[in-house]
């Protein structure tokens, strides 16, 4: 039996410059999918797990996402006021018990790894999950509650893990495989954003993982790696250098990088059509655009 995963780090300090102007006065966090910010969607997967502590790593200019998360009386008084009982609800998602969240600042922008090692004080001996909100996962089971399951059996460090085209690699985290059980893949090393000549498969890291405390370590004597950072793929990566178990897990599930404009506006569409109040109007719409569009090619 493994510890159990009750924390996780959200790096959340990026500039969302690929969003601009968007992004300009709020954090990228706070952009909407359908009617819930994307912070939402990786806090909601993130309870679901099972966690309890949520960490955020933000920089200068993220002043909404605590504002997010902050219990809003007014709002919540006019709302009990007029009964409205189901926006209630949807409020009370957002809501943190005191103490449950923890923001702290990376000064630098110095990479995914030096984001995740500023938070290595709170999370001390134990196990913790790092989301990465940019990749949203729709699936029956949320992906970090089945990385969850499958690393009570594994123990070890475990990434989030899915085949990619070969020419994509270059974008990703790359895992060499040593032995291929199915959702659960065995590691013999990780490279960050290789070559496609070079990349050991195409078996792409995504935005979940469950790292064991020594990673902390590592990443205090992380040298920059790809693109100059420090990067965590080369913190975890270390771990197999030194005979410790990292495994990827295939999840079941639809990603979507919604780090980029045509993975977001994917990703709109796709949670719009899983909406039971929005489905019929929208499919209809897109039906209707789609049909003008073959018709005047
Ligand atoms: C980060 C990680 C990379 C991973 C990717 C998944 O890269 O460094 O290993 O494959 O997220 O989205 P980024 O997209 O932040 O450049």
């Amino acid at each position: 039996m493994q510890r159990n995963v009750t924390k996780a780090i959200f790096p959340v300090a990026g500039l969302g410059t690929r969003f601009l102007p968007a992004t300009k006065s709020i954090p990228k966090e706070i952009l909407t999918l359908v009617d819930r910010p994307l912070i939402q969607y990786a806090i909601d997967e993130a309870r679901d797990a099972g966690i309890e502590e949520f960490i955020f790593v933000t920089s200068r200019g993220k002043g909404a996402l605590e504002d997010y998360f902050d219990h809003s009386h007014e709002l919540q008084n006019s709302l009990e006021k007029s009964g409205k009982k189901d926006l209630l609800k949807i409020l009370e998602a957002t809501n943190m018990d005191s103490g449950a969240i923890a923001y702290l600042r990376q000064h630098k922008a110095l990479g995914l790894g030096h984001a995740v090692w500023c938070a290595r004080r709170l999370i001390g001996d134990e196990p913790f999950a790092v989301i990465l909100t940019d990749d949203v996962i729709a699936a029956d089971k949320p992906c970090l509650q089945q990385m969850v399951e499958a690393y009570q059996e594994t123990g070890g460090c475990m990434v989030a893990a899915m085949e990619v085209p070969m020419e994509k690699t270059s974008s990703y985290g790359v895992l060499d495989v040593s032995e291929d059980m199915g959702s659960i893949v065995r590691t013999r090393g990780m490279v960050e954003k290789p070559k496609k000549e070079d990349a050991p498969s195409n078996l792409a890291v995504i935005g979940r993982y469950i790292l064991t405390p020594q990673i902390m370590e590592n990443l205090h004597n992380q040298a920059p790696g790809a693109g100059g950072e420090i990067q965590l793929t080369d913190a975890i990566a270390q771990e197999i250098r030194e005979g410790r178990d990292v495994f990827g897990f295939r999840f079941r599930g639809q990603r979507f990088d919604c780090g980029t404009k045509a993975g977001f506006l994917q990703a709109t569409v796709s949670f719009g059509l899983a909406r039971p109040d929005l489905r019929d109007e929208f499919a209809q719409f897109i039906a209707d655009v789609t049909m003008l569009q073959n018709a005047a090619e």
